[in-house]
Parts: structure tokens; C-alpha cells; sequence
């Protein structure tokens, strides 16, 4: 199977997001990432963008909660149309709760770590996840540097889902591009979110398969 592509729409023309999301249209997920201004250093889209991209597009919503507590928000994501809702591992005190609500509620559940948290602390939550969303950036703005000890990372947590028999999908969120990409596939990673590597591309499509054809 190809790599999945999700594109972050954090840097779209939200005055035309229906052209916006056309242009993306070679994409297999849209990857629309929430900030509350208190997690993260960054106040981003909310509930009525999730619903106006969900009116616009066929694709699986790929919902990032940079939020603190998102336990609060779990239905609603369900309401406005999240197929798939990650939320942080440092930002929930009940992980293993959050994660059964999400599912509970008849969504994908996904946990992602920062670039300082060691995959290992995901030992206990991964027989219950459908995907762990490694962060390559540190989150709440796109167009950051890729940090290049995520290579490592997914390395690492491929082997643990490997040796469990694990059911689980590696993304990785944060300075994705065609060289990142490459390590990262090699790694071990299913899908990879593209910002700025899509965002700024003459021609998004190539950009967009251009990652889809690293596996
Ligand atoms: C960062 C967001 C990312 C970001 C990716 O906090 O979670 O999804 O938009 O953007 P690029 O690919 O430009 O790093
Ligand atoms: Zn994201």
C-alpha cells in the first residue's frame, strides 16, 4: 500500500477553501490541526472550519488536537465530522480513558508525543490506539525545521508495534518533505501530514504523490 498523505490545511486560504481543498484533492486524508492557545503557543481552527472542510471534501478528516483536556471536545469532533481524532500523550491525564471515548464515540484514536518524549511511553497505550502521530516539529506553527532525531524514533516504535502484533499506524507531523519523507519511510512510517511542502508547491498533486510513492 502507498504511503498515506495528509495534507495540514494550518496555512490554507480559509477565504477559498473549497478551491484550496481541490487542489489537494490527490491526497488521502486532510490533516486539520486545532490549537487552544494554552498547549501549544498558537490559537488555530475550530469546530466551524472542521464542518465547512467536511461540506468541501470526500476525504477522512484527520483531526490533531493540540489542546489541553480534550476530553471536553471528543463528541463534538464526532459532530463536525472527524473521522479520525489524535489527541497528545502530555496532555491528557486519563490517556487510556480519552482513547476508549474516541473510539466509544465511533472514531479512528490516535496519541501523539513532542519531539522530547521517548516513544517508550507508549508501551501501555499501544495495544488500544489505531495510530500514534510522532511530532517531527515542535507543535503550533507549520514551516519549522524537521527535527532529525524523529528518524530514530520511528524506528524504535515500529519495532514495538512489530513485536506486539500491534495494529497500529505510524504518522509523522513536522517539516515533512520528499528527503525527510524518504528517511521516514524507511523507518517505518504509513503516513506522513505535509504542510508547507504541499502548501508551497507549483503544483501540489506531484507534491503530494511525490510522498505517496515513497512506498
Ligand atoms: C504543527 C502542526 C503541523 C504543521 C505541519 O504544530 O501540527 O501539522 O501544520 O506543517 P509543516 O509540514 O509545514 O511542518
Ligand atoms: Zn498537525
Amino acid at each position: 500500500m502507498s504511503i498515506i498523505v495528509s495534507p495540514s490545511i494550518l496555512t490554507a486560504d480559509f477565504g477559498h477553501l473549497a478551491d484550496e481543498l481541490q487542489s489537494i484533492s490527490a491526497c488521502d486524508w486532510i490533516h486539520i490541526d486545532v490549537m487552544d492557545g494554552v498547549f501549544v503557543p498558537n490559537i488555530s481552527i475550530g469546530f466551524p472550519i472542521i464542518k465547512a472542510v467536511k461540506d468541501n471534501t470526500d476525504k477522512p478528516l484527520d483531526v490533531h488536537l493540540m489542546i489541553v483536556d480534550p476530553d471536553r471536545y471528543i463528541d463534538r469532533c464526532k459532530d463536525f465530522g472527524a473521522d479520525i481524532v489524535t489527541v497528545h500523550y502530555e496532555a491528557c491525564r486519563h490517556l487510556h480513558r480519552t482513547v476508549a471515548a474516541i473510539k466509544a464515540a465511533g472514531m479512528k484514536a490516535g496519541v501523539s508525543i513532542n519531539p522530547h518524549v521517548p516513544v517508550s511511553v507508549l508501551e501501555e497505550i499501544l495495544p488500544y490506539v489505531d495510530l500514534i502521530l510522532i511530532m517531527s516539529v515542535n507543535p503550533g506553527y507549520g514551516g519549522q525545521a524537521f527535527i532529525e532525531t524523529s528518524v530514530e524514533k520511528v524506528r524504535k516504535l515500529k519495532k514495538m508495534i512489530t513485536d506486539g502484533g500491534y495494529n497500529v499506524t505510524i504518522e509523522i507531523d513536522g517539516g515533512v518533505n520528499e528527503r525527510t519523507g524518504r528517511l521516514l519511510v524507511d523507518a517505518g512510517a504509513d503516513a506522513l501530514v505535509a504542510g508547507n511542502y504541499v502548501v508551497s508547491a507549483a503544483d501540489r498533486t506531484a507534491a503530494i504523490r511525490s510522498l505517496q510513492e515513497l512506498r
